[in-house]
Formats: C-alpha cells, sequence, structure tokens
C-alpha cells in the first residue's frame, strides 16, 4: 500500500487530507506536535474513513527528532507538509519562531527527500504570495509580492527552498497556493478549531452565531468592491483535501512536466464579506448580528483564483458551494462543546 506522511494531520487542512487520503486507499501517517490542534482529531478520522492512521507527536523544528522519526519510515511514497505556524498577527511579534517552525521543519523533510528521491513532495502554499494582485482572477504566473509579514515570507522562501532542492537533487514537488479555505467535513467529525478569538472570518461568524463572541466587525466598508467589503476566494476545504489527492496521485504517476509545479487551489468566485454572511444565513437560517469597523491592516482588497490551470494539469476543480461550506462549518459549530475554547 502507497504509504504517505501527512504532516500537521491534525489541523484543519491536514485531517481533511488524510481523510481523503485514506478513501482514496493510501496508508497514512500523521506527525503532528499538537501545537495548534488535538489528539482527539483522530477519533474524528477514524470514524469517519474507519482507518486510525498511525500517529507521532513530532517536532518537525528539531532535526534530531525529525531524523529519528523518518528513519522509521523510509518507504515513504510522499509526504504531504502542512505542519506550520500560520498566524499573520503573532509572525509580526515572533518572526524567529516563524522562520524556525516553518522554513526548520521544510529544510528537515526536504533533506530526507533528496536522500530518497521517489519520495514525491506536496507544500501547503497561500495565496498570500501573490499579495494585491495587479489582476484579477491571479493565475500562477502572476508576479511575487513583497510579503506582508513573516508568516507569508515563510510561504514565499519555503517555495524558493523547494524550487533550489528539486534543481540539485532529482524528486518532484508541487506547490498548492490556498485562498480562502473554509467549512468543515460534512460528517461533523473533523472542522477548523482555532485557538482563542478566531482572526478568519468563517470561523468568527460560526461563533458569534453560536453566541461564544460578540457580533461580527466587518472590517472597512469603503474598499472599491461592488459593495464596499473586501472580496476573497471562499473554497471548500473537502475541495481543497481532494486537491492533494490529484496532485500525490500525479507526481506518483510521473506526469510533473517541471520539478516544482504550483497551482492555485480556488473556486475561481470572490466573495465580499457582505456575501459571506448572506450565504450563511441562506444556508442555516440564522440571523447574524455585525457591524462595521475600521479596516484591518494588511488586507488586499480582493483576491480570487484564475483556475484553469489545476483544472488542466490536475483534472480538479472545486465543486462545493458556498452554501455548503458555511452550512457544514455551522454543522461542525453545533457539533463543539458551548464554551469558547
Ligand atoms: C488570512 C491571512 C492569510 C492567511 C489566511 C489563512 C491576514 C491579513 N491574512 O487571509 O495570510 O493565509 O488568513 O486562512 O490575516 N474579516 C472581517 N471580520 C473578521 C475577520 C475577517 O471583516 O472578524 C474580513 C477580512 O477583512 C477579509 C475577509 O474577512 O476581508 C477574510 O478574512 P480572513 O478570513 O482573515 O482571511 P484573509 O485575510 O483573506
Amino acid at each position: 500500500m502507497r504509504k504517505v506522511l501527512v504532516t500537521g494531520g491534525l489541523g484543519f487542512i491536514g485531517s481533511h487530507t488524510a481523510v481523503e487520503l485514506l478513501g482514496r486507499g493510501f496508508a497514512v501517517v500523521i506527525a503532528d506536535n499538537l501545537s495548534n490542534s488535538r489528539a482527539e482529531v483522530l477519533d474524528g478520522i477514524a470514524a469517519i474513513t474507519g482507518q486510525r492512521p498511525v500517529w507521532a507527536n513530532v517536532d518537525l523544528a528539531d532535526p534530531v527528532a525529525c531524523r529519528s522519526f523518518l528513519a522509521g519510515h523510509p518507504d515513504l511514497a510522499g509526504i504531504v507538509h502542512f505542519a506550520a505556524s500560520k498566524a499573520v498577527g503573532e509572525s509580526v511579534q515572533k518572526p524567529l519562531l516563524y522562520y524556525r517552525n516553518n522554513l526548520g521543519s521544510l529544510c528537515h523533510l526536504l533533506e530526507h527527500v533528496a536522500a530518497h528521491p521517489a519520495c514525491a513532495f506536496l507544500f501547503s502554499s497561500s495565496c498570500t504570495v501573490y499579495g494585491q494582485a495587479d489582476s484579477l482572477p491571479i493565475r500562477e504566473t502572476a508576479p511575487i509580492k513583497p510579503a506582508e509579514s513573516p508568516y507569508g515570507n515563510t510561504k514565499q522562501i519555503g517555495e524558493e527552498i523547494l524550487r533550489d532542492a528539486t534543481k540539485a537533487h532529482s524528486f518532484r514537488a508541487i506547490a498548492l497556493r490556498y485562498f480562502n479555505p473554509i467549512g468543515a467535513h460534512p460528517s461533523a467529525r473533523i472542522g477548523e478549531l482555532p485557538l482563542g478569538v478566531p482572526q478568519n472570518l468563517v470561523p468568527f461568524i460560526t461563533q458569534s452565531a453560536a453566541g461564544l463572541r460578540g457580533p461580527l466587525e466587518v472590517f472597512g466598508n469603503d474598499y472599491p468592491t461592488r459593495d464596499g467589503t473586501c472580496i476573497r476566494d471562499y473554497i471548500h476545504v473537502v475541495d481543497i483535501a481532494l486537491a492533494h489527492v490529484y496532485a500525490i496521485e500525479r507526481m506518483l504517476a510521473g506526469a510533473g512536466t517541471e520539478p516544482v509545479e504550483v497551482f492555485n487551489l480556488g473556486t475561481g468566485t470572490g466573495s465580499t464579506v457582505l456575501e459571506v454572511i448572506a450565504a450563511f444565513e441562506r444556508a442555516t437560517g440564522v440571523k447574524l448580528r455585525w457591524s462595521f469597523a475600521p479596516r484591518r491592516a494588511g488586507d488586499v482588497v480582493a483576491a480570487y483564483a484564475d483556475t484553469q490551470k489545476a483544472a488542466a494539469v490536475l483534472g480538479w476543480r472545486a465543486e462545493r458551494s458556498l452554501e455548503q461550506a458555511m452550512a457544514d462549518a455551522w454543522r461542525w459549530q453545533q457539533s463543539l462543546p458551548r464554551a469558547p475554547q
């Protein structure tokens, strides 16, 4: 059975990807140090798939721990690397922690792949590398803009490390640039578990609707968009997870045309913050309390993906609607304990 290591496999996107890989017949090993996740996520994965992946609690940024963990898995067909710190604000306060966590772990994993070049490597990147793009929808060939935060910089540098490493060592890699992943598994057994007050829009909406937070603040109403609020490309996390299966299978089939292939993962449709609120209310029948607040520093006006490359090359496109994502996020929220985490 083809074995895939999912780092950060107990996190939001990682857990959904583990589920889809298991469903596709892969054996899954998870490495996750619980820095932003919980061990119970493994129960959710097992409940959905009927299979309990092997889990190692290992800090991949620790070179010795990472090396000794990988020595126990010389037969990996692929690595899907999610494990990373991802809070933009925290990265500004603790840049060295972000560079160590996100780039240290990447280098340690790539050292393994350099020695085992048959192992395919999948890197979690972000649409944040485009900054405010000059034209929309955003194609993969759009210029990379100076990063707004150390977090964003770790994604840009991560892609560069990948490019240099594949040049020197003959392995295949794919970088997937996520737009705004939202939603939860339709079973409500796994979903997003933000610690503290959610910084991202959809978890704040569901926690506010559940009465765990105050009214939503909509950051900015004077952007040059159709209703004055920012536009993003919100994509169901199950669609994102499925793209990882397609990408791993592409690499294992040896079908890549360049050492590092880059794909946008988005729906191709932008939604304003007010449209997201309306979709939530339509999908759930719950009325959201919200008000306008000043713009949030660092927000770009609009970002949505050109999805043609992923469709043509990976044969993948997002199939789930914004309403479906909101309904799934709400079902997940309602399955959680009432106290804010
Ligand atoms: C954010 C990060 C991005 C990261 C992504 C991960 C910033 C500036 N960007 O993207 O680097 O890759 O999360 O998921 O943090 N909004 C509100 N009220 C809220 C929260 C958000 O109005 O309480 C608005 C924002 O202004 C934005 C939209 O909702 O227009 C989406 O925000 P968010 O979910 O935080 O995602 P991004 O900022 O796009």
